[in-house]
């Protein structure tokens, strides 16, 4: 429906009842409160709604459901609303109702025998790591965006970030779920068991839906020992093969101290020199560079003699042209986040185009290579912003506007750009979406790319779990 007409009126007596229910802080309908929760991250999208729901128990939630699906009405859960796929922001037709997770945040148990916390879906991330570590714990999770995301959010989309490759993604971290389901029935599967084998591991299915089949509402997540030591090391390298050959350094002394290993292009730390408030870089001018965290929860575990004599080995094998090591937290938190504000200061640079892609690590480097110069010969001009999280073979291969070009023609030109990044990642054997999801972005790749078998079963659990098709109609699957 065009923008300029009129919602669908909601059924009579619907808003009340909702008004009723959820109380005056759980429900809004003026546009200035509606606003925030109706764009996405990357302002790709504008969407509609009547009314936000912000429930404040699982049980108020629950029964908005049962009411919206007595009504027909279809649902999407927003968390942090930082998806950078609009997985979170509702249509341009006026009929999906928002549902913010955003009051149900709390923390329901920590048990640092069991190692694990029991927290709700509204919890943001940035507050669950600190709740962790004020148990003596350790929740690995760290993204750019975890200072809003939520736990509700994390799991949904399975995010990475930058810890996947000592620690996996979000679904390795959880260990059980309860959901809110499309009916409005709650299933209760808060187990915090190392070992269930009891049928259909169904937690799995809801982490990575996308919102697509309830709203996870809380979780059992697994917690860590804390790190006794760590050390963080800035590269720059020679090139993305050299960048390669340290990783494998490392892992080779003592893989389980990798904590992150993220590549940058010189290209990007740019951007974040010239847009970021402070953003200072140490060792300026190179086209490649690394940053390398080790960390140890091992008493005395001579992380820093490691760093040293990997870096000297390096240098002599001329992969690392220079290096500085982070030599308290304040300059530790720095280097982070030049890693950090990339999405940032590339937003701030101009248009681009996101393509989270992965390959097997081995191929890292064949796919900044290949899909930089596919994308300069279609776009002379173009500059990629390949960054990310090489360690686990994730790389956000990003392409930025050409200098001068008009931001809205190279939009105009995303879904060649995106064509042309996924022909490479596909002939290494790679995913178009590695980390962020699908959401509403990338709902037309599924036939190409998860045609066949694949994509019937992912219709008939949907079809079979939400069967009016009411969670987050129009993500994920397509048509
Ligand atoms: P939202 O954006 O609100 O929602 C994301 C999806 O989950 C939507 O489909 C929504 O409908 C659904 N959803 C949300 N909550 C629930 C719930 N409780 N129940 C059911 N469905 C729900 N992602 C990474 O994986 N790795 C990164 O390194 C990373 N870095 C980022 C850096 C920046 C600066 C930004 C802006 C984003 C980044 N992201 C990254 C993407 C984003 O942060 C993640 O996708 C995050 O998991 C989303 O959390 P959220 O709470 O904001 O979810
Ligand atoms: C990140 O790792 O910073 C985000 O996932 C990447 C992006 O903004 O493309
Ligand atoms: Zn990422």
């Amino acid at each position: 429906m065009p923008d300029d007409q009129p919602p669908p009126p909601l059924p009579p007596g619907l808003l009340d009842r909702l008004a009723s229910l959820l109380g005056p802080r759980g429900l809004l309908t003026g546009a200035g409160d509606l606003a925030p929760y109706l764009a996405d991250w990357r302002n790709l999208y504008q969407g509609r709604t009547p009314c936000l729901l912000r429930p404040g128990t699982v049980e108020e939630l629950a029964e908005a459901v049962r009411l919206c699906a007595a009504a027909g009405l279809p649902l999407v859960p927003q968390g942090g609303n930082t998806s950078m796929v609009g997985g979170a922001t509702p249509d341009e037709s006026g009929r999906q109702l928002v549902v913010s997770l955003a009051r149900l945040n709390r923390v329901r148990d920590i048990d640092p025998l069991d190692m694990t916390m029991t927290v709700e879906a509204g919890l943001v991330l940035k507050a669950a790591q600190e709740v962790a570590a004020e148990a003596g714990c350790l929740f690995p999770l760290s993204l750019g965006a975890e200072g809003t995301a939520t736990v509700g959010g994390v799991l949904s989309t399975n995010a990475g970030g930058n810890t996947t490759v000592r620690y996996g993604n979000a679904r390795e971290l959880m260990l059980g779920l309860e959901v809110v389901l499309p009916d409005g029935r709650v299933w209760d599967g808060l187990r915090r068991l190392r070992k269930d084998n009891t049928g259909y591991a169904l937690r799995h299915l809801f982490v990575g839906a996308e919102g697509t089949l309830g709203f996870i509402t809380a979780a059992v997540l697994r917690l860590f020992p804390r790190p006794r030591e760590t050390e963080l090391g800035f590269c720059a390298v020679r090139d993305e093969a050299a960048a390669l050959a340290l990783f494998r350094r490392f892992r080779d002394r003592d893989e389980g101290a990798v904590r992150a290993f993220e590549y940058m292009s010189g290209t990007g730390v740019g951007f974040y020199a010239r847009h970021i408030e402070g953003g200072s870089v140490p060792l300026p001018g190179h086209d490649h560079y690394v940053l390398v965290d080790l960390a140890s929860s091992r008493p005395e575990a001579g992380l820093r003699a490691l760093m040293e004599a990997v870096l000297e080995e390096a240098l002599e094998a001329g992969e690392v042209l220079d290096a500085t090591i982070g030599e308290s937290e304040a300059q530790r938190a720095a280097l982070w986040r030049i890693r950090e504000e990339h999405p940032e200061a590339q937003k701030r640079e101009g248009a681009s185009v996101k393509n989270d892609v992965s390959v097997p690590v081995s191929r890292v480097p064949e796919l900044i290579r290949r899909a930089s110069e596919a994308c300069r010969a279609l776009i002379p001009g173009i500059r990629p912003v390949p960054f990310g999280h090489m360690g686990d073979g994730n790389i956000h291969m990003n392409l930025e506007q050409p200098e001068g070009m008009d931001g809205a023609a190279f939009l105009a030109r995303s879904h060649d750009i995106m064509e042309t990044v996924n022909a490479v990642v596909r002939d290494l054997g790679g995913s178009f979406s590695a980390e962020h999801g699908i959401g509403r972005l990338k709902t037309d790749m599924m036939e190409d790319w998860r045609g066949g078998a694949e994509l019937d079963l992912m219709r008939r659990i949907k079809a079979a779990i939400d069967p009016q098709g009411l969670m987050n109609p129009g993500k994920v699957l397509p048509g």
